[in-house]
């Protein structure tokens, strides 16, 4: 998409993080800016901040893992702007454990917020971005975690989900004029590892015992997230990354080794099976 001004777009997650730094960007570029998100205190600050550069923004409280509520949001986009060109399905969480700390609930919370809240998004928003016929732009945000799996944990398995899916949409949209991008960032400067300050009570955190090995994982996410890339600069990217119709968006190298590392090993996979042949029949 090239002209953004005048454009409207959706965004979950909006309320901070990399949602707020996309919806800003965006904001910006002089595109109208629906923010959803499931935080009303962070959704009436982030609104207020933006509307002080004279931003056209509005927001509207939804959590994406109720697909009625996204519904409801969608609705309340047209009934603000109109129509809609460009879907952010940015809202994620970092929940779930590691092997031998699963909780269905965790499973439940993770794979509703951050894989069917993006397939929810794109099935309730892809019909109205289609119905004016000026194209549009969906941006998923999956994250390098979706390309380099360290862990068998719920939040690797849906972020591998949200890249299969965009992948996926950028052939089967192309041809009515929609661009799917997917952002993988690396290490931003947000909350995401707070996140269960936005976990609903019916995904109730089940863990009895959190395994030392984990809390020294998070402890060192956390440390990263909290001297990592400043979420205004992707937001930045991701303008770009839907301007120059990017499939993929990421927001620095440093895993470029982890994932060439992954290829090559996939590669070796197929070199071992190459000369055979398939049994018949
Ligand atoms: N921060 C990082 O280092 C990093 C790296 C890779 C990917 N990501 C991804 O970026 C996205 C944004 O996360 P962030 O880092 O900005 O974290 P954040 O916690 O700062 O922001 C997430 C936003 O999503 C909202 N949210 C949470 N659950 C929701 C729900 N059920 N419905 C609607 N809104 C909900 C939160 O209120 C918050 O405003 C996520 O998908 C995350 O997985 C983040």
């Amino acid at each position: 998409m090239k002209d953004l001004a005048g454009k409207t777009a959706f965004v979950t997650g909006g309320a901070s993080g990399i949602g707020l730094g996309i919806a800003s960007a965006l904001a910006q570029a002089g595109v109208k800016v629906m923010l959803c998100d499931i935080e009303q205190g962070a959704l009436d600050k982030a609104l207020a901040g933006l509307r002080a550069t004279n931003a056209d923004v509005a927001g509207v409280v939804a959590d994406v893992s109720l697909k009625d509520e996204l519904r409801k949001a969608a609705q309340a986009t047209l009934d603000t702007y109109g129509d809609v060109h460009i879907l952010v399905n940015n809202a994620g969480v970092g929940g779930g454990g590691s092997y031998g700390a699963w909780t269905d609930a965790s499973w439940d919370w993770t794979i509703g917020v951050n894989l069917m809240g993006v397939i929810w998004g794109v099935e309730i928003f892809g019909p109205l971005i289609e119905r004016h016929g000026q194209g549009g732009h969906i941006v998923n945000t999956a994250s390098i975690a979706g390309l380099i799996s360290g862990s068998g944990n719920a939040y690797n398995v849906t972020k591998y989900g949200v890249v299969s899916l965009s992948e996926g949409l950028r052939a089967e949209l192309a041809p009515r004029n929609i661009g799917v991008s997917v952002l993988c960032p690396g290490f931003i400067r947000t909350r995401i590892v707070d996140s269960a300050r936005n976990r609903p009570d019916r995904f109730p955190d089940q863990q009895q015992v959190r395994p030392s090995a984990e809390a020294e994982w998070l402890e060192t996410v956390r440390a990263r997230v909290e001297t990592g890339i400043d979420p205004r600069y992707v937001g930045d990217l991701v303008r770009e990354g839907i301007e120059g119709d990017w499939p993929y968006i990421f927001t620095d190298a440093e895993f470029e080794p982890v994932v060439d590392a992954r290829f090559a090993m996939i590669k070796q996979g197929f070199d071992r099976i190459r000369d055979r042949t398939p049994p018949a029949g």
